[in-house]
């Protein structure tokens, strides 16, 4: 409900069942009682608080991926909700409009309380966007991908980096869905909600996508591009022109190693005042870093565990002492060339740019506001992050969200 100065929700997250496959009821954990928790649409200068309910018997915390919000609305793994209490997040949605998400981040148990289904949408709308008129309102659809594995009962098997065995891929809950949609321009919202699955995706008909957006908001140009590769956490935003098919055609989104994963069956001609202009924002220009940090990402051979500086998480020790109002530029460095790992970093609090990769300038896909970024084995990733209001512990860590959970997470402090 509204008040003057917040919108207000309240949240249970707790088991439940889902039918994903027809027929077969799944027990999971959800956000207000479905697999896909409930989208929160946000306005951009309008707060939002959310008073989550703990009806697990784990511990949890809730956090916005993506939000610029006080460390005490953050989800920290340790700030948790015991079974059966509550807590009330604020977040004041000062940042530009970008798509973000919430999950579970209770040190330890979030991969697996994410794979259950402790994940959902929040949307915060700037509607100074709206004169650019991109596909808006029911021509705007937010598409979780994650992916599972089920037991012959339809339960779901939990098994901490079983990554080969989770075959399933799922999109807003549900194996291989259908939409159906007019044939005009549509913005689609694909998240990798995944805990270990990249996606490389593209359309069946072999017609480009074109990426309006990435973690932090709108790109400062469109770009055309065959595939859009998303990696744990990370978000793309893409038009896709339906009025190019005509009425009856089906087209797939395609993964470039799960395959179909989901249909679209255009259905009928619509009147279209959509379009994607040439240019989407104004960036604004780089400040000057006062420190560089080194973080390297790679597993620690004699114990086989996942680590960042060759650290695993302590909440006890501050990885990063940072000054609030410093920039600093974050040089990430993937070493598992041996065994060809991928990891991301994911950075708590701010949106930070791509600066190079490998020494190469960013892609136009890279060239706007990031939370999450990939590296690959032996890649060199340098970002800029500005720290630039709050204060407080946040962390950082891979999103890959087994690693993260086998402590491939660090802090940093901003003072
Ligand atoms: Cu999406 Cu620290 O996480
Ligand atoms: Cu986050
Ligand atoms: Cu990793």
């Amino acid at each position: 409900h509204r008040s003057r100065d917040a919108d207000h929700y309240t949240l249970t997250h707790a088991p439940a069942e889902e039918e994903i496959f027809l027929g077969t009821r799944t027990a999971i954990y959800a956000y207000g009682g479905s697999f896909v928790g409930p989208t929160i649409r946000a306005r951009r200068g309008r707060a939002v608080t959310i008073t989550h309910h703990n009806g697990l018997a784990d511990p949890t915390t809730v956090h916005l991926h993506g939000g610029h919000v006080p460390a005490d609305s953050d989800g920290y793994p340790m700030d948790l909700i015991a079974p059966g209490a509550s807590k009330t997040y604020r977040y004041p949605n000062s940042q530009p409009s970008a798509t973000l998400w919430y999950h579970d981040h209770a040190h330890g148990l979030e991969a697996e309380h994410v794979y259950r289904g402790l994940h959902g949408f929040y949307l915060l709308e700037d509607p100074a966007e709206w004169r650019l008129r991109l596909p808006g309102g029911r021509y705007d659809i937010p598409l979780l991908l994650n992916d599972a594995q089920f037991d012959a009962d339809g339960q779901l098997v939990w098994r901490m980096n079983d990554f080969i065995n989770r075959r399933t891929v799922l999109v807003n809950g549900r194996p291989q869905p259908y939409l159906r949609v007019a044939a005009r321009r549509y913005r689609l919202r694909l998240l990798d909600a995944a805990n270990l699955r990249s996606f490389a995706l593209s359309l069946s008909t072999g017609d480009p996508l074109v990426q309006v957006a990435s973690d932090g908001g709108l790109l400062p140009a469109p770009a055309s591009v065959p595939a859009v590769s998303i990696s744990p956490g990370e978000r793309a935003e893409v038009v896709v022109d339906f009025s190019r098919y005509a009425p009856g055609t089906q087209v797939f989104l395609v993964d470039a190693v799960a395959g179909q994963l989901l249909r679209f069956d255009v259905v009928d001609h619509a009147f279209d005042l959509s379009r994607v202009p040439a240019q989407l924002r104004q960036m604004p220009g780089l400040p000057t870093p006062t420190t560089t940090r080194q973080v390297s990402l790679g597993m620690d051979l004699p114990t086989g565990t996942f680590r960042i500086n060759g650290k695993l998480f302590d909440m006890d020790r501050v990885d990063a002492v940072i000054q609030r109002g410093t920039s600093e530029v974050w040089e990430i460095t993937n070493t598992d060339t041996m065994l060809g790992i991928p990891h991301n970093l994911h950075l708590h609090l701010v949106q930070f740019r791509v600066l190079t990769r490998n020494g190469q300038p960013p892609a136009p896909t890279e060239a706007g506001f990031k939370d999450t970024v990939p590296v690959a084995p032996g890649e060199v990733v340098r970002v800029l992050a500005t720290f630039g209001d709050y204060v407080g512990r946040y962390v950082y860590h891979c999103h890959l969200l087994d690693h993260s959970a086998t402590g491939m997470m660090a802090q940093f402090e901003v003072v």
